[in-house]
Parts: structure tokens; sequence; C-alpha cells
């Protein structure tokens, strides 16, 4: 049954649909085909195609009856090392189809250091029937004992233009008209994350028409426009316009202090006055962030920064 789920319908099932990551994917399939996959350590950002590569070395060594020889576990779901013993040891008593079934822990970085020492343990006791694989998104919080076990793969967070045409692909496939300047925007607030982006294409499917500013409502981040507009009314010291902005931000659009802070720290960079003034910004932003941090007003707040641009 196909998925309704985009990033479950789109989600690649061989190794080679996997987007980037190629030094990754060439080894892989290299110990695939030399038949020694060792135990290993998927390290990486979210969304950026760990668990999609376990699921695929699922598929390339047992095809169909690959969810006989795959359990999936979740380090910080399974309430202690216990849980994923019993799961483990019920899992590993059938026989394996190829030598060996995968076990594939997400979110390994969350287990305790004794946890971890109690999963090395494990590991060496299936050794024989099973590989493990290991996600997180810290190799550092790893003990050194497992690393030593496992061959380390990072994976990096996706390029833009890497995203770009497998979005655009998935946007062909399900009828949807998308300009270039809205994919840029679902690929910008993605932050190299394909699950968010898949995910936001999804939500866009049901507007009428794409465009930039419903990409920005549907996910509630603030529009660049907008908070480049405001701020640059604000630096010329029009006060009332540019707090007019952030009400209709706030107010208007629902957005929380923080969204508004997030996006016009990464407006002020390109903003065009010296660099002094931007250091400056910057370290105001800074002081107003922590203010916000604290609970206070975002309202009140962010007018106050508004209104130190006019005067700097
Ligand atoms: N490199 C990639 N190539 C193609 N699609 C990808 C890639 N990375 C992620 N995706 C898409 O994003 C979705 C989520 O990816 P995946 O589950 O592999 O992320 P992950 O790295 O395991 O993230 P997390 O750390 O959050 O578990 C997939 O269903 C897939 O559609
Ligand atoms: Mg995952």
């Amino acid at each position: 049954m196909e998925s309704s789920i985009w990033v479950e319908k789109y989600r690649p099932h061989r190794l080679d649909g996997i987007v980037s990551q190629k030094p990754i994917i060439e080894r892989l399939k290299y110990l695939l085909e030399k038949n020694s996959l060792p135990h290993c350590l998927f390290a990486g950002p979210a969304g950026c195609g760990k668990t999609t590569a376990a699921l695929a070395i699922a598929n390339e060594l047992y095809g169909e009856q690959w969810h006989g020889n795959f359990l999936e576990l979740n380090a910080s779901n399974e309430r202690g090392i216990d849980t994923v013993r019993v799961k483990v040891k019920d899992f590993a008593r059938t026989m394996p189809l190829q030598g060996y079934k995968i076990i594939y822990l997400d979110e390994a970085d969350s287990l305790t250091k004794d946890a971890q020492h109690a999963l090395r343990r494990t590991m060496e006791n299936y050794a024989a029937t099973c590989r493990f694989i290991l996600a997180c998104n810290y190799s550092g919080k790893i003990i050194p004992p497992i690393q030593s076990r496992c061959a380390v793969f990072r994976f990096s967070s996706l390029r833009p233009d890497e995203m770009k045409s497998y979005l655009q692909d998935i946007a062909l496939k399900e009828g949807m008209k998308v300009d270039d300047d809205s994919m840029d925007a679902v690929i910008k607030i993605s932050e190299g994350d394909m699950r968010r982006a898949v995910n936001t294409l999804q939500l866009l499917s049901s507007a009428k028409k794409v465009s930039p500013e419903t990409v920005y409502s549907v996910v509630n981040r603030a529009d660049p426009a907008d908070v480049r507009k405001m701020l640059e009314l604000a630096l010329a010291a029009k006060f009332s316009d540019a707090r007019e902005i952030l009400i209709t931000l706030l107010h208007g659009r629902g957005l929380s202090g923080d969204d508004v802070v997030r996006e016009i720290h990464s407006q002020i960079l390109s903003l065009g006055v010296d660099d002094r003034k931007k250091l400056l910004l910057i370290e105001r932003l800074g002081e107003y962030e922590f203010r916000l941090t604290e609970g206070s007003n975002p309202r009140i707040q962010l007018e106050a920064f508004l209104a130190q641009l006019g005067i700097l």
C-alpha cells in the first residue's frame, strides 16, 4: 500500500536512490558486495538519510523479506537498556536469512554511559547473528569502546542544490506547480533537513497557489521580506511603520518572539549598513534574545529593540 505521508512515500528504497552522502554510499555498497558489513555507527544531523540508508541496506540484503530481518528500536523510547536487551534477544532467536540480521538503534546517543556499556556487551553476545547499526546526532556522546567496534559513517546535512532536484521531482510527480522562489524558500527554512523540506512541500500541496509567502505561513515562520522591511524602517528611524510590521508578525501571523528574533538574526549580515552597525545590531539582538528566554513580554522587548535601531 502506498503511504500518504510523503516522507515515507518518497523515501528511497535503494542505496543508489539516496541523495548526496556519496562516499558513505560507496563504502556501504562495497561492504555489502564483499558480504562483510561490520557494526555501524551513523552520525549526523536530522533528516539527512541515516534511517533511510539503514532501511536501504535491509532492502538490498533481504528484498521482500526485510521485515523479518530488520529490527528498529529507539533508544530514547525503549526505557533503558533492559528493554533493548529483551527485544534483541527475542529478535535474534530465529535464524537469520543472510548470515545475520540487522538491528537499527536510533538515538543511541540518548543512552547513559552505563546503558552503553550494557549495549556493548549485547553487541558482543549477538555478534554471530546480528549486525548493529547505531544512529546518533553526535558521535562524541558514544563511548569509545562502542565506537571502536563500529565503522563510523558521518552523514552531512544536505546542500540546497542537492535538495532542489529531489524536491522538484516530488513536486512533478504530485502535479504541483512550485516556482523557483518558493522552492528556494522551502529549502531555506529546511536548513539541510530533507524530512522537513518534504513535509513542508506536502503541507503546501493543499494551497491553491504556492508562493514564498504561503511557504512561510504554512510553516509558521517569519517571512524574511517582512522582517527585512521592518529592520530597514527601524534603521531609518521610521519607528511607527516598523512597529506596525512587528505587530502584524506577532499578532496577525501569530509568530512567537523567538521566531522573529531568529529571522532578524539571519537578516542582519545582509543589511545595507556598515559593519560597525551590524556588530552593534548583533550585540543588541543577543541581549533581547536573552531577555525573551527569561520570559519577558516579546512585544515590549522587540519594540524596544526596534526603537534602538533609529539612534545607532
Ligand atoms: N539523503 C537523502 N536522500 C533522499 N531522501 C532523503 C535523504 N535524507 C533524508 N531524506 C528524506 O527525508 C526523510 C527522513 O530521512 P531519514 O529518516 O533518513 O532521516 P534521519 O537521518 O534518520 O534523521 P533523524 O536523525 O531525524 O532520524 C526520508 O523519508 C526521506 O524521504
Ligand atoms: Mg532516523
